[in-house]
């Protein structure tokens, strides 16, 4: 099994209705691909943690990818895993509430005390510091 972590930018035209949409989908086909994980859409960018059997989350990735819903697609961890953390959730969205709620939550769902590089990647996502992490492209000055 394996594990991607990533976040991009989601396009101007994403709104909540768009988002509802984009998660009904994503959870049919997470339900037939044996896909979960969480989607997190704030301040018009996304934090993804999608997990599951390796061929068939990087088809899945190499979708999401190429999705024109967002760009700037960078990946924050990507690994082997024994076990899903998630496995109930077969796309839970989070669009509001802040880092404490959303790891709240997610810790309750994994049972187990989460991996650092989820949580670090949750915390840095709501902190905004996506520059100083450079994961976004900073603006030439
Ligand atoms: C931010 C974002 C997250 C997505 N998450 C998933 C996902 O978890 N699972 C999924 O199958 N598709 C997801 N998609 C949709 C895929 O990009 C793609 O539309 C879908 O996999 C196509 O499935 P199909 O080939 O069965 O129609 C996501 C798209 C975006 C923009």
């Amino acid at each position: 099994m394996r594990r991607i972590i990533y976040q991009s930018t989601a396009s101007p035209e994403m709104d909540r209705a768009a988002l509802f949409r984009l998660v009904y989908q994503a959870r049919l086909a997470n339900e037939r691909r044996g896909l979960s994980g969480f989607l997190i859409f704030a301040d018009q960018h996304f934090l993804q943690v999608v997990e599951g059997p390796t061929w068939k989350l990087v088809a899945t990735f190499e979708a999401i990818r190429r999705d024109v819903r967002h760009n700037d697609v960078t990946i924050i961890d990507e690994r082997s895993i024994t076990a899903p953390l998630f496995r109930a959730w077969r796309m839970r969205c989070f669009d509001e509430g802040g880092a404490a709620a959303a790891l709240a939550a997610m810790t309750a769902e994994a049972g187990v005390a989460l991996p650092k590089v989820v949580e670090d990647a949750v915390q840095a996502f709501f902190g905004c510091d996506r520059a100083r992490a450079n994961l976004v492209p900073v603006q030439p000055a």
